[in-house]
């Protein structure tokens, strides 16, 4: 069976350092290894407007800008194939398809679905994370777990390399699958999950220390941001509270500048920039004994990301003066990926008996039954 990947982004704002370490720097990994078939990596734009509705504009600035940070991250459009979700339509005639084999009670118990209607203030008694107003959940953002099966299911994806808020989606296409093949005979493919590996990973917090990157704290460090704003925020950034003078000694744990050394920093990092320490944990051992000033963690700090991000920012910087060629690499990527949504979409149709045309014995058994 060939191996296929499928994962996407909601393009929402630009990318950050939470979701290279998160899933970017995975996809490219899992891209070069050459072990996959057909890599899709989706701009999510329908499922951003499942509760954005009023904000077209917000989704439809943001698509280059993720598609930058795509390209700026080594995605290759040789290797994966980019595409706007919206610009394949066979993924919602899925949906539509699929939602005949969910129930609402299901629905309703997605843990993932059940956090986010509280934290948008859809819900009656939640609490609006943004001073939204209370209105009800949209059907379309309650749905939107179907939708993604269909995502996946269209391109008969065997592997989805996401997070764990993820889960639930997959654990919902696996059941969707399962219930579409014992009904209707062996169709689709049943998807697995890829979460993370490192577990320093899996959550980079924001540069407050809050638990996670988002735009409306403004803790975020983005893969866009200048080498002076990189500076600039980790400069700014939380370490330990009671780290008053270079002499006293210093927490590690829940210190933001270790927990990105811990996500970013190399035996090699610490030759080129810091060589009176062999090792991360050598680092560690003398902030905690005290000594060691916070000033000179975040320049190293700041050393390491640029290592990371500089030759990121050259590929942006390329393709920024090409955004007519970014648009053309989304065209093109969005056709491939339709012709492979059709080709699952006439399986379904076919397995769902609802291939009328093309069914030349159902059109001659009716004519010669009317004929008499
Ligand atoms: N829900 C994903 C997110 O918010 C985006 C997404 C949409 C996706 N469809 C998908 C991810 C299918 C993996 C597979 O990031």
């Amino acid at each position: 069976m060939k191996k296929i990947i499928l994962t996407g982004d909601r393009p929402t704002g630009k990318l950050h350092l939470g979701h290279f370490v998160g899933s970017l720097s995975r996809r490219v990994e899992l891209q070069n290894s050459g072990e996959f078939d057909d890599i899709y990596i989706m701009i999510a734009d329908a499922q951003a407007l499942t509760d954005n509705a009023d904000n077209p504009d917000k989704v439809r600035e943001n698509i280059i800008e993720v598609a930058l940070d795509y390209l700026s991250c080594g995605i290759d459009p040789e290797k994966s194939t980019i595409f706007i979700q919206s610009y394949v339509a066979e993924l919602t005639e899925l949906a539509f398809y699929y939602m005949n084999l969910v129930t609402v009670q299901r629905l309703q118990r997605n843990p993932t679905v059940k956090a986010e209607i509280q934290l948008r203030g859809f819900a009656e008694n939640g609490e609006a994370e943004d001073n939204l107003q209370r209105k009800g959940t949209p059907v379309g953002f309650f749905t939107y777990p179907i939708s993604q099966a269909s995502d996946i299911t269209a391109f008969k994806a065997t592997t989805v390399p996401v997070g764990a808020d993820q889960e639930p989606m997959i654990e919902q296409t696996r059941e969707i699958v399962h219930k579409f093949n014992s009904v209707y005979g062996e169709t689709l493919v049943e998807p697995q999950i890829m979460l993370p590996t490192n577990s320093a990973c899996m959550r980079l917090p924001g540069t407050d220390g809050k638990a996670k990157m988002s735009k409306s704290l403004g803790n975020c460090i983005y893969l866009s941001d200048s080498a002076e704003d990189v500076k600039k925020k980790v400069m700014g950034m939380y370490t330990d509270p009671d780290h008053l003078k270079v002499t006293d000694p210093g927490k590690v744990e829940g210190n933001t500048v270790f927990t990105y050394l811990d996500a970013f920093s190399r035996p090699e990092h610490f030759e080129k920039y810091l060589p009176e320490y062999e090792s991360l944990d050598a680092l560690k051992d003398h902030y905690r004994r005290g000594g060691l000033g916070d000033v000179k963690v975040k320049r190293f700090l700041i050393a390491v990301l640029e290592e990371l991000l500089q030759p990121i920012r050259e590929r942006r910087a390329h393709y920024e003066q090409r955004i007519e060629e970014v648009y053309d690499i989304l065209r093109k990527g969005s056709d491939r990926a339709r012709e492979t949504a059709a080709a699952t979409l006439a399986d379904v149709r076919r397995a769902m008996r609802i291939n009328y045309f093309e069914d030349t014995e159902l059109i001659s058994r009716q004519a010669e039954q009317y004929r008499g």
